[in-house]
């Protein structure tokens, strides 16, 4: 599902990502971890290539950053979820725009759009709020609402990047309780957090950044992240 091959990204000579490699496979669950500041952004947009490696490889859902073309990118994205801390809605649109806008682009017929769309919706709970606009709901069903946008074209993974760094502890709760049934039907999910409360709560792999090296950690052997 994803490959990464003796990575590195560096920004204005530093480097950020050093000779990184990991591996993740269909249906897992992984988190990344890391300070503000380690790299996690970086990473996850090496993963839907909105950001070139300056050295290795990256391979995802079939793609690899050596040899996608610029046309092939949407259709990488395609099949990928992704998911912000700040949301990013289109704040002129309903929910039910929001979460079928990316639908429009394919060729689906709009009663498929529409079939589609509302059971995202009803996936995340939120099919009574189809005809609400983003700045009428709470923090917590807007993020669910990106989450329906994030599954509503059937990924093969989710690329999670801080999905609960605004929300509250109840409501980040619930927000993992849905990643991990999204997972659970067979959809990877890579989200960086680092919320070790979360983590402990909902045990997964581990990944973490530290110095631009990225390595597995194990939880039993920490008392934090940092
Ligand atoms: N486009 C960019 N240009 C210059 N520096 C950047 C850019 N993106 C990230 N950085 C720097 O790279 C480092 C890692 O950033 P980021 O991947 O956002 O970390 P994290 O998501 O873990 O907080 C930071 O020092 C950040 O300032
Ligand atoms: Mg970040």
């Amino acid at each position: 599902m994803i490959e990464l091959l003796n990575v590195s990204v560096s920004f204005e000579g530093q480097h950020v990502l050093d000779k990184i490699g990991f591996e993740m496979k269909r249906n897992e669950f992984v988190y990344l971890v890391g300070q503000t500041g380690a790299g996690k952004s970086s990473l996850m947009r090496l993963l839907y290539m909105d950001l070139k490696p300056n050295n290795g490889r990256v391979k995802v859902a079939g793609y690899d950053s050596k040899t996608i073309t610029n046309k092939q990118v949407p259709l990488l994205r395609r099949r990928l979820g992704v998911i912000f801390q700040d949301f990013r809605l289109l704040d002129d649109r309903n929910v039910y725009e929001n979460v079928a806008f990316a639908l429009y682009v394919t060729n689906a017929r709009r009663t498929d759009i529409k079939k589609k769309v509302l059971h995202a919706l009803s996936d995340v709970g939120l099919s009574h709020k189809r005809n609400q606009m983003p700045n009428e709901l709470s923090g917590g069903e807007q993020q669910r609402v990106v989450i329906a946008r994030a599954i509503v074209n059937e990924p093969v993974m989710i690329l999670a990047d801080e999905p609960t760094g605004n929300l509250d502890p109840m409501v980040s709760a619930e927000i993992m309780e849905l990643l991990r049934k999204i997972n659970m039907r067979g959809t990877a999910i890579l989200m960086s957090t680092h919320n070790y409360e979360l983590v402990k709560k909902y045990p997964a792999r581990i990944v973490q950044l530290v110095d631009g090296s990225l390595s597995e950690v194990e939880l039993k052997s920490k008392k934090s992240f940092s």
